[in-house]
């Protein structure tokens, strides 16, 4: 096998959090022919594994005692096409914006409104990304990847990946013993801008409404994020720490009569979506700082390295947060974040 394997591989350029951490061994693959060839290798064969993409959505709290991968590819291509629509093919390993800005080039619509979003198009449909009124599954056609344990290739249509808000089948049934090494979303010709989102409102209406195009919503969307979300280059973040927690209606009910300005929105099985940013800020833990970790100033659902943070730090810092949050409100927030 001619593949550079690295040992005790620093893990710290390879996370948003920039938590510093090791990997038993690290490697980058270039190709599905080169991950084949690693995962036959009859040394690796029974060594924990972790797909790594970004780092954007991980937090490691201790020494990888095991094989990290990560795919590196710069592949797009237009694998089919009508008057209406187009097929696009990304390897995983390409920069997510890439893709975004390849097909806003191209006025391919469908992406634009998740502009921005770090990581990978590998990892893209793991957590099913969403962000400004517009969800990957709206878009996706199929992925193509092998199993960890048996070496099985398997090509999954949008059917078979139980997408849901921040979910899919690569959480559960697939988690950690799937490979993603391809993935296809079918984008507009005819674009129809999606601009409902509450946030995307003022900048829109200081433009001319009848000439913007998926460009614009592309600049808006990143100057947006960028306003609210801290640099992760400067200071270390995974986005949002928690998923936005639905309640039962009645709860929302009585909730409402306690804080008139709760605001939910109807998700299903009478379930109302609240906003765990602002559960944290009710909470009085806006911008609360422990040691080198806290909840930043702008965004009380981001939760940052001020410095040199330790994984198992940020790790008790966001118990202690939920603790607060379930004492307090009488709900259990659930992590968005992997932790490893
Ligand atoms: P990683 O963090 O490397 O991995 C995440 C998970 O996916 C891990 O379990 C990993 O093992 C697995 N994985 C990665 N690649 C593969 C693969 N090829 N095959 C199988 N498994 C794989 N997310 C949103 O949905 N919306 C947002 O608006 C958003 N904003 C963010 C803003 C900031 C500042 C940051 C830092 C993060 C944000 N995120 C957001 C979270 C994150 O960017 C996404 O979850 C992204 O898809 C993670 O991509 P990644 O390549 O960094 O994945
Ligand atoms: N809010 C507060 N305090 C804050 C921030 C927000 O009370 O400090 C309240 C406000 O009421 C605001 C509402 O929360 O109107 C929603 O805030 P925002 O628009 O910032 O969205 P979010 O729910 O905090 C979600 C996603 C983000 C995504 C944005 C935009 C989750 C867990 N997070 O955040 O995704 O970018 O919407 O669509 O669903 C991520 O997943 O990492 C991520 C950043």
């Amino acid at each position: 096998m001619n593949i550079t394997i690295r040992e005790n591989f620093s893990l710290k350029k390879y996370n948003t959090f920039g938590i510093e951490t090791s990997a038993k061994y690290f490697v980058e693959v270039h190709s599905c022919t080169e991950l084949k060839q690693l995962l036959t290798d009859s040394f690796f064969k029974r060594k924990k594994k972790l797909i790594l993409g970004g780092g954007s959505n991980i937090l490691f709290t201790k020494y990888f005692d095991g094989l990290v991968i990560k795919k590196i590819s710069n592949d797009i291509k237009i694998i089919a096409e009508n008057e209406d629509e187009v097929v696009i093919e990304a390897s995983a390993g390409v920069i997510w914006h890439d893709l975004v800005l390849f097909c806003v080039e191209r006025n391919f619509g469908g992406i634009e409104n998740l502009s921005l979003i770090p990581g990978t198009v590998g990892a893209a449909p793991i957590q099913n990304i969403g962000a400004y009124g517009q969800e990957l599954q709206n878009v996706f056609n199929s992925l193509e990847g092998i199993t960890l344990d048996n070496l099985e290739e398997k090509i999954f249509q949008k059917k078979d990946c139980n997408f849901g808000y921040r979910n899919s089948i690569f959480k559960s049934a697939f988690k950690n013993n799937f490979v993603i090494t391809k993935v296809t979303l079918i984008l507009s010709k005819n674009p129809v801008l999606n601009i409902s989102y509450h946030d995307l409102l003022d900048p829109i209406n200081k433009l001319d409404k009848n000439n913007l195009s998926i460009k614009d919503i592309c600049k808006i969307v990143s100057e947006v994020r960028r306003s609210k979300l801290p640099d992760y280059k400067i200071t270390g973040n995974a986005g949002s720490f928690f998923k936005n927690p639905a309640i039962h209606s009645d709860k929302f009910i009585t909730l409402k009569e306690q804080y008139p300005n709760i605001t939910g929105y109807r998700s299903c099985d009478n379930k109302v979506k609240i906003s765990a940013a602002w559960l944290i800020e009710q909470a009085g833990l806006k911008g609360k700082k422990v040691g080198n970790t806290g909840i930043h100033v702008n965004h009380a659902l981001v939760i940052v390295n001020y410095g040199n943070a330790k994984g198992e730090e940020i790790r008790d810092f966001q118990k202690y947060i939920k603790d607060i949050i379930a004492t307090k409100f009488g709900i259990e927030l659930e992590e968005e974040v992997n932790i490893i």
